[in-house]
């Protein structure tokens, strides 16, 4: 018999089901709640509240646990590629050889964007932060495609619209990027893999020939699945949101991008490497700053540090402080702020305020000095955790549909005025 929980209040009891998740997770299911007792919950950030049940990715903030469609991501990482596991969360099965190859092919001879987009890119300054013009190329997919937008379309229609947000995000994304630095913008080369290819749209030049190199693509596929779902954040509850008003999958997608860009979220891979240059610049004095961190009247975060839902590790962190290493020495790079972000996570790790509140590096405190090796400019950073991020949003986005979930809205406690007449305003 499956568990109950009671709620008392006023004198009666209320009885709710508790349901299981197959990693054991409990939840109390208190849809019936406001109906039965006039009760609402109350939980800003959603610290406690389970949004949905989702059979996509598996995370145990306290035991460091990190699996995509039950395969652990530190497994995923050293034997799998971007492509496979894209098409892991989104079908929820590692795809054959003949799956993977046409899914790989699809991709491909879609990369190209209707030229009209260039215009639009055009309309943009340079100073226009790139995570700005990835969000809005996206969302005008809409007026690309209006059949997007029409919530009952088929299976295959809903497949191509897939398909072609995989392909044409690092197009946008590249682009973005050259319209910052004033550079014409490049097209996709069908020859080359997914992360090749990027690279190429972002850093060729017509007056040089451009090589990949395979150090580079090989750290960049890697950096993309470690990124690729984090199941219920910010940004992915964003995605489900808007998509649960039967939004386009563009404008879903586009939501989630902007989501992305704040320093909480995704953009704190840009805010760590400002904040390692500034320590840097100030003398390098990583004590100080762990100072700043701990002062409640300074305003200071140790940016990389801390998680909503890891309290022992991050594993990705763990990967990709490895993978800095790697990729470093590979490059034959020598970053200082390599050195500075190595000792301030000691000093954090070893100081009872940050032990206390179980404060570790995430995902972001190593991967911006990985894309710097790569010669990513600072504010691409969080254009390449959204590039990472796409599968896992699309995946989120198609199980909220096929589940046929209700629209998302919250109920608030008001806490205004009561009822009052209007003052005419020679009487105020
Ligand atoms: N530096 C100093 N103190 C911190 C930090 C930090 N980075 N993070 C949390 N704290 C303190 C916070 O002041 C609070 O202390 P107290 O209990 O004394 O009031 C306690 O730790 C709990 O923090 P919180 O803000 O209530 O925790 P949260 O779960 O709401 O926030 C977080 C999580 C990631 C927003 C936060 O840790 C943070 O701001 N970190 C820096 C930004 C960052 O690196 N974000 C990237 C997250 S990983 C990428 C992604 O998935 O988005």
């Amino acid at each position: 018999m499956s568990e109950i929980a009671k709620i008392s209040f006023d004198g009666k009891d209320y009885e709710f089901p508790v349901i299981e998740g197959s990693e054991n997770e409990k939840a109390i299911d208190i849809a019936k709640l406001r109906g039965a007792s006039g009760l609402i919950t109350l939980d800003p950030g959603y610290k406690n509240t389970g949004s949905t049940q989702s059979a996509i990715t598996f995370l145990d903030g306290e035991k460091g646990i990190l699996r995509y469609r039950g395969y652990g991501i530190e497994e995923l990482a050293e034997k799998s590629n971007f492509l496979e596991v894209s098409y892991l969360l989104i079908y929820g099965e590692l795809p054959t050889q003949e799956q993977y190859d046409k899914f790989a092919r699809d991709i491909t001879v879609h990369t190209l964007v209707h030229e009209d987009i260039k215009k639009i890119l055009d309309g943009f300054p340079s100073v226009a932060h790139p995570m700005g013009v990835l969000s809005s190329l996206i969302c005008s997919l809409t007026a690309f495609y209006p059949e997007s937008l029409n919530p009952n379309r088929t299976e295959e229609d809903v497949r191509l619209s897939i398909i072609r947000l995989l392909a044409k995000m690092p197009t946008f994304a590249a682009w973005a990027y050259k319209n910052k630095m004033g550079h014409p913008v490049n097209y996709p080369d069908n020859s080359l893999g997914y992360c090749a290819n990027f690279m190429k749209m972002m850093f060729a030049l017509p007056a040089e020939r451009y090589e990949v190199d395979p150090v580079i693509i090989d750290a960049l596929d890697k950096l993309l699945i470690l990124h690729a779902d984090h199941e219920q954040n910010c940004s992915t509850s964003t995605v489900r949101m808007v998509g649960s008003s039967q939004a386009s999958i563009y404008a879903s997608i586009s939501a989630g991008i902007n989501a992305l860009w704040g320093p909480l979220h995704g953009g704190a891979n840009q805010s760590v490497i400002e904040m390692l240059e500034a320590i840097k610049a100030d003398g390098g004095d990583s004590k100080k700053y762990i100072a700043k961190a701990k002062d409640k009247n300074d305003p200071f975060r140790l940016m990389g540090f801390g998680h909503r839902v890891y309290k022992n590790f991050d594993p990705r962190a763990k990967i990709i402080k490895k993978a800095a290493d790697d990729v470093l020495t590979k490059l034959g790079v020598n970053d200082p702020v390599l050195d500075i972000a190595k000792e301030l996570e000691e000093a954090a790790l070893n100081d009872p305020y940050f032990v206390e509140r179980k404060l570790y590096p995430n995902v972001d405190f190593y991967s911006g000095i990985i894309y710097r090796a790569l010669g990513i400019p600072t504010d691409m950073f969080t254009v390449m955790f959204a590039l990472g991020r796409l599968p896992g949003w699309i995946a989120q986005w198609k199980e909220m549909r096929e589940n046929n979930e209700p629209i998302g809205r919250p109920r608030q406690v008001y806490t205004g005025a009561n009822e009052r007449t209007y003052v005419e305003v020679n009487n105020r």
